[in-house]
């Protein structure tokens, strides 16, 4: 069954690795098959879509000219803006990934960035930023964006977004930082599993010691759930498989902006 109006949605690829595109195929409520039949209107991805070269230019121009003022732009990745922005080109005519962003999000009801890489520059912004990356709030003007930062970003949160966006046309509530609330509004810290042994004073102190094996607090091997603001801990990844903490490692605060910089090598003693 057809949902009467489906969200129209363009998908595009920027500086990133894809995994954004890989965690929503493994979204499962919505699953990516009911999202794409029934919910949305996928209109151009370039992992997904058969189109390639030509026919998807072509198709692209023709959904942002159809869809005018309607369609989510989603963004995949960080934009190079420094000096050699013309290293990431796209199609035939070679346009910059700014420009091409420039003219996708344009006629765009709202523009989603998903993933850090598109919310913050992420790990290609990471010192000395070869490529001066920088995130779509950086040079996005006149529009609503929508923040859903993580490495990768949870496929609820996407999904959350966009349905929140199709039953009520409007867009979730933001923070300071454009992020959903419903997603980033507490910490990972805050309902972490192993919080009990935190509020014990119960530590690993190296790997595969008797804490590790007994799931104590990872804040001394370099958590930084305190300080990073998303649901994982709640939503975890993979159908709610596990997360990291889960599978002992600490949280890297890869939703957090600059976390590659900030948060490297850091490790309380
Ligand atoms: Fe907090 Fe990390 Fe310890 Fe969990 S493992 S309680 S997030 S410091
Ligand atoms: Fe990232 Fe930390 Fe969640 S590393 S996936 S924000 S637990």
């Amino acid at each position: 069954a057809e949902l009467m109006n489906r969200v129209p949605i363009i998908w595009i690829e920027l500086q990133d690795c894809a995994g954004n595109s890989e965690a929503i195929l493994r979204s499962d409520s919505p699953t990516i098959d009911e999202l794409i039949l029934e919910t949305i209107d996928l209109e151009f991805n370039e992992t997904l879509m058969a189109a390639a070269g030509h026919q998807a230019e072509a198709h692209l121009e023709e959904a942002i000219e159809t869809f005018k003022g309607k369609y989510l732009c989603v963004v995949e990745g960080s934009i190079p803006v420094g000096t050699g922005k013309e290293w990431c080109t796209i199609g035939a005519k070679g346009e910059t990934f700014e420009e091409h962003l420039m003219r996708v999000s344009k006629d765009a009801a709202a523009v989603v960035a998903v993933g850090t890489c598109a919310t913050f520059g992420g790990v290609p912004a990471a010192a000395p930023n070869p490529t001066g990356a920088v995130g779509v709030q950086d040079i996005v003007r006149g529009k609503p964006i929508i923040n859903i930062p993580a490495c990768p970003a949870n496929p609820a949160n996407i999904t959350g977004t966009i349905l929140h966006f199709v039953l009520t046309g409007q867009i979730p509530e933001l923070d300071h930082l454009n992020r959903p609330k419903f997603a980033f509004g507490y910490r990972i810290h805050d309902n972490c599993e192993r919080r009990a042994h935190f509020d014990a004073g119960e530590f690993v102190e190296e790997w595969g010691d008797e804490g590790a094996q007994n799931n104590w607090c990872l804040y001394k091997m370099g958590c930084k759930g305190p300080m990073t603001f998303n649901n994982c801990s709640v939503v975890r990844y993979n159908s709610g498989t596990n997360w990291p903490i889960g599978a002992g490692h600490g949280c890297i605060g890869c939703s957090e902006p600059q976390f590659w910089d900030k948060y490297a090598f850091e490790r309380p003693m």
